[in-house]
């Protein structure tokens, strides 16, 4: 049964930290760990936002909401791109399950199937690249937090939310293979191009933190996870957060479930790894 949906944050002028959740290959862990850490961070009280800004809607999905485009009550980003509706206005609150329980203090924008178009859409746009920006301020101010889960490639959607504010800290999610390390170095090589066209505005962006997920602790599992691991570790050095978060079978049930891990299975090894990393980028209290 749906639960009555809540008022969402007024603005009362909170320094939102804005976190974006990249990485040039798919399948590399993005969503899972966007919705752990904001589940994390709004059991510990902050008021978060996640913006699903993936054709795929796997984040939407997770928090409860399976086809966003279906419902015409609800305004997907892509809507908001559209200017059918401001950010703020698109906000919906996660739930536990499709039609759950709302999970106090964690919000959604949810993602559209027509994020696929975007590219087409802003072909002639001037400074197409900063189409997040002008959007993001509507949210501003209301939330303690806001993430944005990126599609698993490079291309519009993943630098206009890399450009979406000043500030942004950018989160690598990698599984440890060896190709994820290469695809890293992708990474840095487009934020480097970022900042040469953008440098003049003050944009000046890095890898912020590198989140290690669906990695095996011993050999016996996969030598080449082992290694990959470990050479993440000296790449790159105090940005890996530790512990990794272990292979675990929770993250897909959790899947299953619509429900971000840490409410699913808040006492499995994986939601407390998260928990760890929650609290190493300062989403909790130590
Ligand atoms: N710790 C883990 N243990 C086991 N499986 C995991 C773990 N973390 C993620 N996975 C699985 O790995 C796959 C990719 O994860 P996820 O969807 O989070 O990646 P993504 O980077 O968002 O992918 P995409 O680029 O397709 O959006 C999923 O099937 C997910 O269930
Ligand atoms: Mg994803």
């Amino acid at each position: 049964m749906t639960t009555e949906a809540p008022q969402i944050p007024a603005n009362i002028g909170l320094e939102t930290r804005i976190i974006v959740a990249v990485n040039e290959s798919g399948g590399s862990v993005k969503t899972t760990t966007v919705s752990a850490l904001a589940a994390i961070a709004a059991m510990g009280g902050l008021d978060v936002l996640v913006i699903d800004a993936d054709s795929q809607r796997d984040l939407a999905h997770i928090l409860g909401c399976d086809d966003p485009d279906a419902d015409e009550n609800l305004a997907t980003l892509f809507d908001v791109i559209d200017g059918l509706a401001a950010l703020d206005e698109a906000v919906i609150p996660a739930r536990r399950g499709e039609g759950g329980p709302v999970i106090p203090h964690l919000w959604l924008v949810p993602g559209s199937r027509r994020l696929k178009e975007l590219d087409e859409k802003l072909a002639s746009a001037t400074l197409r690249e900063m189409w997040f920006n002008r959007l993001l301020s509507a949210v501003l101010g209301r939330f303690h937090v806001v993430i944005i889960d990126c599609p698993g490639d490079l291309k519009l959607t993943t630098k206009g939310a890399l450009l979406s504010h000043k500030d942004v800290e950018v989160m690598a999610c990698v599984k440890s293979q060896e190709k994820e390390a290469r695809a890293l170095t992708e990474l840095e090589a487009t934020l480097a191009e970022i900042n040469a066209t953008f440098g003049p505005f003050g944009v000046d962006l890095g890898i912020d933190w590198v989140v290690i997920g669906e990695s095996v602790s011993h050999d016996s599992q996969g030598k080449v996870y082992v290694q990959a691991e470990a050479q993440l570790r000296e790449a790159y050095g105090p940005l890996v957060m530790s512990p990794s978060v272990k292979r675990s079978t929770k993250v897909a049930e959790a899947y299953s479930a619509q429900t971000a891990l840490p409410i699913f299975a808040p006492r499995s090894e994986a939601a407390l790894q998260y928990t760890e990393i929650a609290k190493g980028m300062g989403l909790v209290k130590p």
